[in-house]
């Protein structure tokens, strides 16, 4: 069964708008605790956060609440910092998401070039792997990259879908392709295949041209939905969808 993660980032984000300055209010909401819960409730099978340098969103302290009150699996997405690594050491994430990290994106806005940072990226999987928790590297669906991924000792790779969902056509059908040929050769090297970024209800048929998936990130869509239906039924939808993936 595919599985999904929910990135609750953004339910942070709208936390911050407000009280950014006075997190220890009792009127800071909405609560990211209740956001991961209420996804578990809908049948989540882990919840994703993005711990960035800058702390736009998530914070430290959301971090360790999460850590020790979900039931289900913790996936931190972390750009490879010293300070950040400590932090993901200390909490012992189920999984490690490491991802490119730049102070002007609107958001992680390409995958991770693991070939060129491969010195500095291989201590940091050896010692999160060493300390239980998996990691997995979010790059393009670029076959070198994949390579690399493995390379480093990595156990799972998330395939970048931003270009898959921000082009329709002849030019998404390419990106399938290069998905699939990722999928394939990630599969073959024995890495969990997992994928992510821009994915909607709307464009989810189209990804299941794509074999060997494990797990969906999916943060903005959702929780956009939940807007207009709340976030448990948002969830819910995407789960619907889900489940007609062919079995990995
Ligand atoms: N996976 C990774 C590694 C990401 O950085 C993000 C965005 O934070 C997502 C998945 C989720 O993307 P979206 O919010 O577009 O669903």
């Amino acid at each position: 069964m595919l599985h999904l993660g929910v990135n609750i980032d953004h339910v942070t984000t709208l936390r911050q708008a407000r009280y950014r300055t006075m997190l220890d209010s009792p009127n800071a909401e909405p609560s990211v605790l209740q956001a991961a819960l209420e996804s578990e409730a809908a049948g989540a099978q882990s919840i994703t956060v993005h711990l960035r340098a800058d702390r736009r969103h998530i914070q430290d302290a959301d971090v360790y609440l999460l850590r020790k009150s979900i039931a289900t699996k913790l996936n931190l997405e972390m750009g490879n910092t010293p300070e950040i690594l400590a932090i993901a050491l200390d909490v012992k994430p189920d999984f490690v998401c490491m991802v490119p990290e730049s102070r002007e994106e609107v958001t992680t806005e390409g995958g991770l070039d693991v070939r060129a940072h491969f010195a500095a990226l291989k201590p940091t999987v050896a010692a999160l792997e060493a300390n239980g928790t998996r990691v997995s590297m979010f790059i393009d669906p670029d076959l070198d990259q994949v390579r690399a991924s493995h390379e480093v000792g990595a156990s799972m790779i998330e395939l970048h879908t931003g270009t898959f969902a921000n082009h329709f056509g002849a030019e998404r059908e390419a990106e399938v392709a290069r998905l699939k040929a990722a999928a394939e050769l990630g599969h073959s090297l024995g890495l969990q295949i997992n994928a992510g970024h821009g994915l909607t209800t709307k464009n989810l048929p189209d990804l299941r041209a794509v074999p060997h998936l494990h797990e969906l990130n999916i943060g903005h869509h959702i929780v956009s939905r939940a807007v207009f239906i709340g976030l448990r039924a948002a969830v819910a939808e995407m789960l619907d969808m889900m489940k007609t993936y062919p079995a990995a």
